[in-house]
């Protein structure tokens, strides 16, 4: 097995090749089994089939798997829970059960939108697995309602429901736009830091957009990724050829590396407050200096800190957080509001100042 290559190929034909024990953690999103177009992939098998698949490649993550390794597997509602029985069979110990809930869900008419999928985390050894507690930490509400200085100062460990990653929506930067699957790299980056270390081996045996493998690139570990479609092989190594290993980035002259940004921007979105509300709040801000000092192994301080969520937000580089929209009226949402925009346009039509129609029709409203 070549580290920091991408092989294209069935992934069975490919995982038997490799000795036992040489990658520390597996992350990988196989297809559902729900009937989703994929170039090379029919998605549509007999549910033992497809059942029986998966006992397959994930007997060879298994094996490839270090004694103290971990594997992740993002999966859908109809086949969870097969998959978690199929860790157990082959010996597994599940340490979380995580839902992730995503924002951007699909609308239903007849029943509850769908907003989630599952991520079953296993390890190989009970006990024994990289678990990078001091990356993930983030202020608590003991910080940020109370500004309790009892609190643990490192801040809190994530819940096992993740709702602080959006899917890659069609309108998003970040979308590659040759994949409807694409994976949040923001996500991917919890992962990777919280169960491997910088040089370990991350393999994703179903690789697709090649997620996995550009954040393992960025964060200074090693990648190996598989997928059956030339097409999506070519695009994922066009991708990884677009980012570079990021792990030692330093400021230079008060500008912090991307990656670096891209930290701040996630602790944010983990504390939940908005900026009007953290940035007076120096107990707060205090963690989050010390959750990026471990994330990103510079010494940035709590003024450094606010100083760059200013530049941020100049930037409008923050997400809004959930309750966070300023109710502003739009009449055009009313039924006056659509007269409104009718007569306008008739108006506009005629050539005739949009200030005054809409004045008189305010007055008369
Ligand atoms: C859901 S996608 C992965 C998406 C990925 N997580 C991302 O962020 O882009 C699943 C991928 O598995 C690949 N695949 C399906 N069967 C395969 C097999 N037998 N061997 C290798 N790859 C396979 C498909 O081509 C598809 O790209």
């Amino acid at each position: 097995m070549d580290v920091n290559t991408i092989y294209r190929g069935d992934t069975l034909e490919v995982l038997p090749t490799w000795p036992a024990g040489c990658v520390d953690l597996i992350f990988t999103d196989p297809p559902y089994n729900i009937g989703y177009v994929y170039d090379k992939y029919h998605d549509d098998l007999p549910d033992d089939q497809y059942v029986a698949w998966c006992r397959d490649w994930m007997a060879e993550c298994q094996r490839v798997l270090t004694d103290t390794g971990s594997f992740y597997i993002a999966i859908g509602d109809d086949f969870a829970a097969q998959l978690r029985m199929l860790g157990k069979q082959l010996g597994l110990h599940l340490r979380n059960w995580i839902i992730w809930y995503y924002t951007f869900g699909q609308n239903m008419k007849n029943k509850f939108c769908r907003s989630h999928t599952h991520i079953l985390y296993f390890t190989k050894h009970p006990k024994e697995c990289t678990f990078n507690d001091h990356l993930l930490r983030f202020p608590s509400a003991r910080h940020t309602e109370y500004q309790d200085l009892r609190a643990n100062p490192h801040g809190r460990l994530p819940n096992d429901v993740w709702d602080e990653f959006p899917r890659v929506c069609g309108t998003f930067k970040e979308r590659d736009g040759f994949h409807g699957c694409q994976l949040p790299e923001a996500m991917l980056t919890r992962v990777i830091m919280a169960s491997s270390n910088p040089g370990d081996v991350v393999l994703d045996p179903l690789l697709g957009t090649g997620t996995t493998a550009v954040v393992a690139k960025r964060l200074g570990r090693r990648y190996v990724g598989i997928d059956i479609s030339p097409e999506y092989v070519s695009r994922a190594r066009e991708r990884l050829e677009n980012v570079c290993d990021e792990s030692e980035a330093e400021p230079v002259n008060g500008v912090w590396p991307e990656l670096h940004r891209e930290f701040l921007i996630q602790l944010y979105r983990e504390t939940k407050v908005t900026l009007e509300n953290l940035l007076p709040n120096e107990v707060a801000l205090r963690v989050i200096a010390t959750s990026l000092k471990a994330r990103t192994g510079a010494s940035y301080e709590m003024e450094d800190v606010r100083e760059e969520f200013e530049r941020l937000a100049e930037e409008k580089r923050f997400p809004k957080l959930p309750n966070d929209t300023r109710f502003a009226a739009r009449n055009h949402v009313t039924s006056e509001g659509k007269r409104y925009k009718r007569q306008v346009f008739r108006q506009r039509n005629r050539k005739t100042r949009v200030s005054t129609v809409s004045e008189s029709l305010f007055s008369a409203l």
